[in-house]
């Protein structure tokens, strides 16, 4: 411990303890006139525990860079009006909600250590979920039936390698559905059966195809995002091939540009990754030519027919006229365009 040895540091240290909240002092409260509730800042104070101090009609709570390593919803029991909750940033590998928060619309949960995911009994108003950015490598079947009323789930930066087909069981509100960046490499059929998303992200995970019928049939999504995959670009990819080329106007990326965030449409953003001969081709410039007719129906891996004979890896060429997307002046300027025409 270092004393200080002038009287300038000796002040220095005085302010820095008045600086630090301690567990009794309230933390900083605002109307937020957007949303309407009493907002709450409780962030980066470097608090083990939730705060008992807090007004009674508090809405928002910001309990966000913190060192909390487990929470449990009866130490909010007397916020009964709580609708917001954010704990990201946190050290969370537990979060226990049996004890009811029947307001709660929007928990906030990325970027803490759960590996797990929590058990969501006691919030049934929940509509947003983020749980971007923690250790979460399985969910089970019917892992959301207690939250029926999601709209946004984001499952972001996680270690998810698979999951089972009724992972998002019963989510009939759901309408953004984020599974990027996870380590996912399989993804089961009726995986979205059921659902009616805008916005589906996979980009960023170990994806070499999608199963035949995998998006549901007839349903326009607003947003998808397949970039970052390493697709294998043979008869296995056939269904997905043709669905990109059906929804050309779904596939999007988002990128940092110089002008911040960029989410633009590019159809050509899922690139091959195999076989070798396609590597780095926009899996929309490549047209299956798989024999007869019943080899679309091919296994996950595309590497035999239904009655067991090898398909040769070369099974895709060039379609003759590449895609020509025309285009505004903003999407003009993006790289990813390279047979762009102005329009
Ligand atoms: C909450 O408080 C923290 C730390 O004082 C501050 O950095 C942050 O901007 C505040 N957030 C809001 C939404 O006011
Ligand atoms: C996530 O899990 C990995 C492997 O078990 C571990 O090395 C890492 O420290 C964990 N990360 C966090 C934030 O807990
Ligand atoms: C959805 O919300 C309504 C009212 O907000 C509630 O009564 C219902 O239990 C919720 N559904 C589920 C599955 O949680």
């Amino acid at each position: 411990m270092l004393c200080p040895t002038s009287p300038h540091l000796a002040l220095l240290a005085l302010l820095s303890v008045a600086g630090a909240v301690g567990p009794g002092e309230p933390c900083p409260s605002e109307m937020n006139l957007i949303k309407d509730r009493l907002q709450v800042n409780c962030s980066g104070k470097g608090l083990s525990v939730v705060p008992l101090a807090l007004p009674r009609n508090t809405g928002i709570l910001l309990l966000s860079t913190n060192r909390l390593a487990s929470v449990s919803t009866a130490s909010l029991q007397h916020l009964p009006a709580l609708a917001e909750l954010d704990l990201s940033g946190n050290a969370l590998g537990v979060l226990h909600t049996e004890a009811p928060l029947l307001l709660l619309q929007e928990l906030i949960l990325s970027h803490n250590a759960l590996e797990l995911l929590p058990t969501l009994q006691g919030l049934p108003a929940l509509t947003r979920l983020t749980l971007a950015h923690n250790n979460i490598s399985e969910l089970l079947p019917g892992a959301f039936r207690d939250v029926g009323n999601l709209t946004e789930l984001n499952l972001r930066g996680n270690r998810l390698r698979t999951l089972p087909e009724e992972a998002f069981e019963g989510l009939a509100e759901l309408k953004d559905l984020d599974l990027s960046d996870n380590a996912l490499e399989k993804l089961p059929r009726g995986l979205l059966a059921g659902l009616e998303l805008n916005t589906l992200w996979l980009s960023g995970n170990q994806l070499r195809t999608l199963p035949s019928g995998f998006f549901p049939e007839g349903h326009m999504f607003a947003y998808v995002y397949l970039a970052g995959n390493p697709w294998r670009c043979d008869c296995g990819l056939a269904y997905l091939q043709a669905w990109i080329v059906d929804n050309d106007i779904s596939i999007y990326i988002q990128e940092l540009s110089s002008d911040g965030l960029l989410t633009e449409n590019d159809p050509q953003s899922p690139v091959c990754d195999s076989p070798l001969k396609h590597h780095g081709r926009p899996v929309i410039q490549l047209q299956p030519v798989c024999g007869k007719a019943g080899d679309t129906d091919l296994d996950i891996d595309g590497t035999m027919t239904e009655e067991g004979t090898p398909v040769p890896s070369a099974t895709a060429v060039l379609v003759k006229q590449p895609y020509k997307p025309t285009c505004t002046p903003s999407v003009y300027h993006n790289t990813h365009w390279r047979g762009c025409m102005p329009a």
